[in-house]
């Protein structure tokens, strides 16, 4: 269950004062904080994925720099029913600070006692998740289900602001589908009930994963005047690069970035490398990739157990490994292994396998 917090840092005022225009940001953009905790110019955070960001590669993702990681979501309905695996997801640890507990819900008085459930847990931030746009979640009207309604989005929000002392943050995308991109509206109306900070995704609800994210539409969110609470941009990061670009194009406050950090958690490592010197960091090569791989595979069977950390290990090995010459026969044989002790033999007959490969030819 949820460790106890040693300590509690308060979200206070982001930004010492908020950054002029899109294009010359960087120019005007000051040290991002987060109460006391200073999360540096230009905080990298991860983003929350259900089955993914959990303690085992949370570690992992902290390690390589990333400055402000979140929970998977977790259902409030779960959660005021103490529901095993909604608890589950409450565990967090220290050195994963500063973290935010993700919750989504449709239902005033379940959003509001999930609140204090996660006070409880004392994370830094209690994010809401108004952007999850799976089915069963939305047919709900909770996720994005409740970009159809910004008046009930706003009184939720403004509940769950009222009903806990902890820092409150929203994740979001730009709507419900083209015709309905309200985000401007939006983040002004849930800052003026008190969030802290929003993380917008650059598609709507019905894009789904499709197409490319839209940024100009959270650029407009920066720029607005009124706005004074950290913007943070999420869509398609997946590189250096594009990072950098996208910091300077749009001028956020942060980068959160989702699935480029599945298989990957040196995107952290490397966009900070490349922020601060213009110098593209070398890939992993086979050695350190195998080594992170069983550490993430200890880390799993520790937390959910020999059974369960195995089998959720599975869905890793595509993306860890993506690139690799001949890599069904051994993805098969890791998909397969029952244990922990038989996947770390595999993992280094890989490596000897594979220690021909010059480092640069492995895929990111
Ligand atoms: C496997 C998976 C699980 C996700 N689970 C969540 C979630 O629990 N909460 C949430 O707000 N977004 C969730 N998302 C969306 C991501 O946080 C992120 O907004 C999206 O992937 C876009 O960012 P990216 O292009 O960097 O991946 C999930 C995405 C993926 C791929």
């Amino acid at each position: 269950m949820a460790q106890t917090a040693l300590n509690f840092f308060e979200w206070g005022p982001f930004f010492e004062e908020k950054k002029i225009g899109g294009i010359f940001a960087p120019l005007f953009q000051t040290m991002a904080k987060l109460g006391d905790t200073e999360l540096g110019d230009f905080p990298l955070l991860l983003a929350p994925m259900e089955d993914v960001s959990d303690p085992p590669f949370r570690f992992l993702c902290k390690e390589q720099g990333c400055d402000m990681m979140y929970t998977e979501f977790i259902s409030v309905e779960g959660l005021i029913r103490d529901a095993q695996k909604s608890l589950q997801k409450l565990d967090i640890y220290e050195h994963e600070r500063p973290i935010g507990v993700q919750i989504f819900g449709a239902e005033l008085d379940s959003m509001m006692r999930a609140a204090e459930i996660v006070e409880e847990a004392k994370p830094e931030v209690l994010d809401i998740n108004y952007g999850c746009p799976v089915k069963k979640v939305v047919c709900k009207m909770a996720g994005a289900g409740i970009l159809r309604d910004i008046d009930k989005m706003v009184k939720l929000t403004d509940a769950v602001v009222k009903s806990t002392s902890l820092p409150v943050t929203v994740k979001t995308r730009l709507g419900w589908d083209n015709d309905s991109i309200f985000i401007e509206e939006v983040a002004e109306r849930l800052q003026d009930v008190g969030i802290q900070a929003i993380s917008i995704h650059g598609r709507t609800r019905k894009q789904m994963y499709k197409g490319e994210a839209d940024w100009a539409h959270i650029a407009r969110v920066v720029e607005n005047p009124r706005i004074h609470i950290p913007v943070f941009g999420n869509g398609d990061i997946d590189s250096p690069q594009k990072a950098v670009e996208y910091k300077n194009r749009y001028g956020v406050d942060g980068l959160m970035i989702g699935r480029a950090s599945i298989g990957n958690p040196w995107i952290f490592r490397d966009i900070k490398h490349y922020v601060e010197t213009g110098e593209l960091l070398p890939s992993p090569g086979i050695k350190d990739k195998i080594a992170v791989v069983k550490r993430h595979i200890d880390h799993s069977v520790s937390w959910k157990g020999e059974k369960l950390g195995v089998l959720e290990m599975r869905r890793h090995y595509g993306q860890y490994f993506r690139g690799l010459p001949e890599i069904k026969t051994w993805r098969s044989r890791l998909v397969q292994a029952p244990v922990a002790e038989e996947l770390h033999q595999i993992l280094s007959e890989m490596e000897r396998a594979y220690s021909h490969i010059d480092e640069l030819q492995l895929v990111k």
